[in-house]
């Protein structure tokens, strides 16, 4: 098994939002600096953590140039070209619905309550790639139980922001996606311990192209399910509508978990090419069940019938 079984993380893997910003304010003014430099800083110590994969990295260059966000354009380079125009500060998150404390907090103050965490996680894209991201983040779980969900709360429902003036892929006659990108889990895969909102990654604050400010991160689905720059998070009673299931009902499911043995309409899962080794000629990899996870997911899952909730 490639995740790290432990009990809680280390102190000296966690850091304190402000901390953290501080530490990004100091590292803006010292070019001389380098990103490894910057984590073992940070005290944010990489596959320390319980749920860290032990596999490599992919390099920073392709996590921040090989992107889908198509608030940007539909190419894999349109974020990181296009997504140096959208404001990420000041901003603002609610988090609402059916709870007993909702909430609309700047993101400053949304995140100082958590303590940051360096995870490893292996990422499939539903295309047939993947990577393996160091990310910086905390539990949604913490969030949830923060805001006590009522008894009738069953699923989390996401939004990203809608800045037409800012996001050039919703602007102009090409739309690919109904705005706001709207994505969603059932409540327990949202509290799983896996499940985390992201801010930051190779231990620095997250790139624009990559979700900024904040972004959900759930490994063991296919990538469209980690929603980037959130600013709605709502405990809802019915299963929430979500993009892709929307624009192609039949291609992407509510669930969308990484399953070799359900093919997309029009390609097989079965394999998967790890960005970053050896080009378009790299050997592709067999993809695994939950992209690995299963022994910490399925029991999230059993006795449903996959292939019909795909
Ligand atoms: N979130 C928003 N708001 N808009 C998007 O187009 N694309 C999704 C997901 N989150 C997307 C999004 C898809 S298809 C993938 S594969 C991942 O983001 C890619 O994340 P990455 O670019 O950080 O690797």
């Amino acid at each position: 098994m490639l995740i790290r079984k432990g009990k809680g993380v280390p102190s000296s893997e966690i850091t304190p939002y402000t901390a953290y910003l501080r530490r990004r304010e100091f590292l803006m003014g010292a070019t001389a600096l380098t990103i490894s430099g910057g984590v073992a800083e940070a005290g944010l110590q990489s596959s320390n953590s319980a749920y860290s994969t032990q596999e490599t990295p992919t390099p920073l260059k392709d996590v921040t140039t090989y992107n889908n966000f198509y608030e940007f354009g539909p190419g894999k380079s349109d974020p990181a070209a296009n997504a140096g125009a959208l404001t990420t500060n000041p901003w603002r998150v609610s988090v609402d619905g059916l709870v007993a404390k909702p909430g609309q907090f700047n993101l400053e103050d949304f995140i100082k309550p958590y303590a940051l965490e360096e995870r490893i996680y292996r990422m499939r894209c539903v295309e047939g790639w993947s990577m393996v991201i160091p990310w910086v983040g905390f539990p949604l779980a913490e969030v949830i139980e923060r805001v006590e969900p009522l008894g009738s709360a069953k699923y989390v429902a996401f939004e990203t922001v809608v800045r037409p003036k800012e996001m050039s892929g919703q602007r102009g006659l090409l739309q690919l996606l109904d705005w706001p990108y709207v994505e969603g889990l059932r409540l327990d895969e949202a509290l799983h311990p896996l499940t985390i909102l992201a801010v930051g990654l190779y231990g620095e604050v997250l790139p624009k192209q990559n979700g900024a400010p904040l972004r959900l991160v759930v490994p063991w689905k296919y990538g469209f399910k980690s929603i980037k720059s959130i600013v709605r998070i709502r405990l809802v009673e019915n299963q929430p509508r979500t993009s892709w299931n929307q624009q192609a009902p039949r291609e992407y499911g509510f669930y969308s978990n990484v399953n070799p043995a359900v093919d997309h309409p029009r390609w097989s899962q079965a394999t998967e090419r790890r960005i970053g080794e050896g080009g378009l000629f790299a050997r592709r990899r067999p993809t695994l069940m939950f992209n690995g996870y299963a022994e910490e997911v399925a029991s999230l899952y059993a006795g449903m019938d996959l292939e019909k909730l795909f």
